[in-house]
């Protein structure tokens, strides 16, 4: 191990995930690619300005991986094996927690020996976690896949300051109810000494189920955004609990989108799709909560009835492969390349398809061009925690141009008020939508991306991690006439 690996941190990430995937080539040579979601894209920046290091799972199985700096990270990696890898990615954090806390689009399976798997899971990265922070270290730990390890952490090492951070909805407390290890799980996030979540929604659900479920005093006043924390008197601890919408480097974002390479190849892009009079927009991994096959049907039936021209129009959908093995993802697919291929079949002309579908990552530099190119962008999930990808269009919309169609089910709805709001379950109001915002007025247009921008760039991903790790840093004086049971 080199020394810089040796050295303890005073600042510790610890999510599922690297914030890079391990590959091998062809050749079988190893090379690090930045994992995808996200909760890399938010994280990295901000691990990169704190100098800490981050502990997860290197994205291959059955691999032992030493610690490691890549581009100046230091990482930590957690071995999983290819049952860990079944039973506590792909089965309890993905096919139990992702559908019940995303509105049980899906139905969750509860299988008792995935959550018996990621128990042992949670256990081991609290262990790594526990050897590299230094005495008196931060830790941050992320999202849904280790609610367990604060209050694993908290009994291995009581010396640190440990914050959790969920990135996807807490869903409402009727759902919730449904897990059977519910009662487990809200206590492995009390281990923290605060919880965030994005909205404050979220945070109430949360502060009811921690005083109805497990019978803590808790304070009952609403929750703010970055404000007015709610309290838990947990085991002679006080745990704060807040709300911290989550965001983008907007800066640099806007950086990028205004380079001359990037705008050189936002035109080359046009050309190459055949300089359309719009060109629409969809960027996701290909998930069932996004909402991709939602807005292909309303493509579809735009073009079917003849109110959505073909020849002048022509959509891009980036789909990044995401969780193949799990059955709804692989249905899914098959889904929205039949539908690709029958909207395509029906209306386009030889070497013009009005749907370019890929399925693979593109490079960020890519993925700017094609922000900086788009007329609208299409962001039309059934529910989301955040969804930074509206919030990365608008950051690259300096110019004012574009249109953003957002869904009223993500949580940048609540910020990003001037966009196109929908309901992603009225399919009518939907089409609708999508046609205001292709014919949209210029000058209604630059008004509202205006207003998008400036939100974007005064509450951009450095915000959030200030924030929310202000709140975490200072023992909170005890608010005891306010709490209730
Ligand atoms: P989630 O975390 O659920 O994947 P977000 O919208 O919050 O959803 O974040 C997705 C991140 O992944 C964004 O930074 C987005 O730019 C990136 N991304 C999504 N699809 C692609 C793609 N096909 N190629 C490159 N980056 C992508
Ligand atoms: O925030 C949602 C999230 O699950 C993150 O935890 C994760 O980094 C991202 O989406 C991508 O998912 P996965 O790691 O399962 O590919």
């Amino acid at each position: 191990m080199s020394t810089d690996l040796e050295k303890l941190s005073e600042f510790v990430v610890v999510a599922n995930r690297l914030p890079v995937d391990l590959e091998t080539d062809e050749d079988g040579g190893k090379n690090w690619k930045r994992s995808p979601g996200g909760l890399v894209t938010a994280l990295e920046p901000i691990l990169r300005q704190r100098d800490g290091a981050w502990v997860g799972w290197p994205g291959v199985a059955d691999e032992k991986v030493d610690p490691i700096v890549v581009d100046g990270l230091r990482l930590f990696p957690v071995e999983l094996t290819s049952q860990d890898l079944a039973e506590y990615y792909e089965g309890f954090s993905n096919d139990t927690l992702w559908p019940l806390y995303h509105d049980v689009l899906v139905a969750p399976t509860f299988e008792r020996s995935w959550w018996h798997t990621y128990v042992a899971v949670n256990q081991r990265f609290a262990e790594e976690t526990a050897r590299c922070a230094a005495d008196g270290a931060t830790v941050w730990v992320q999202d849904y896949q280790l609610q367990l390890v604060p209050a694993m952490l908290r009994e291995l090492r009581p010396d640190l300051t440990i914050g959790f951070f969920l990135h996807i909805p807490f869903p409402p407390v009727e759902l919730f109810m449904q897990l059977p290890w519910r009662k487990e799980i809200v206590k492995g996030m009390l281990g923290a000494d605060l919880i965030g979540f994005h909205l404050p929604g979220g945070a109430n659900n949360f502060l009811f189920l921690a005083r109805k479920l497990l019978g803590f005093k808790t304070t009952t006043a609403g929750v703010g955004v970055r404000s007015a924390l709610g309290h838990v008197d947990f085991d002679s601890r006080v745990v704060k609990v807040g709300a911290f919408p989550i965001s983008v480097d907007s800066a640099e974002l806007e950086r990028q989108s205004k380079s001359e390479s990037v705008l050189r190849r936002a035109r080359e892009l046009k050309e190459e799709l055949g300089n359309p009079e719009k060109i629409l927009l969809g960027v996701d991994r290909l998930d069932y909560t996004k909402g991709i096959d939602l807005r292909l049907q309303a493509l579809k039936e735009l073009l079917d009835e003849g109110r959505l021209d073909p020849e002048k129009y022509t959509m891009v959908q980036l789909a990044t492969p995401s969780r193949e093995r799990v059955q709804h993802y692989i249905d899914l697919r098959s889904v929205i390349e039949e539908q690709v291929g029958r909207i395509n079949g029906d209306h386009s002309q030889i070497g013009r398809p009005v749907v370019h579908y890929l399925y693979q990552p593109v490079d960020r530099e890519e993925l700017i061009a094609l922000f900086v190119a788009a007329d609208v962008m299409l962001v039309t999930p059934m529910r989301d925690g955040m969804n930074l990808v509206a919030k990365e269009y608008v950051a690259c919309r300096g110019d004012l141009g574009g249109a953003l169609v957002l869904s009223e089910f993500t949580g940048a709805a609540m910020e990003l008020r001037q966009s196109y709001l929908v309901n992603p379950h009225d399919l009518d109001g939907v089409k609708n939508t999508i046609l205001t915002a292709v014919h949209q007025d210029p000058k209604e247009g630059r008004r509202r991306m205006a207003a998008l921008h400036r939100q974007v760039m005064t509450h951009d991903v450095h915000q959030w991690a200030e924030s929310f790790l202000t709140a975490l840093s200072p023992p909170e004086p005890r608010p005891d006439n306010q709490f209730v049971t």
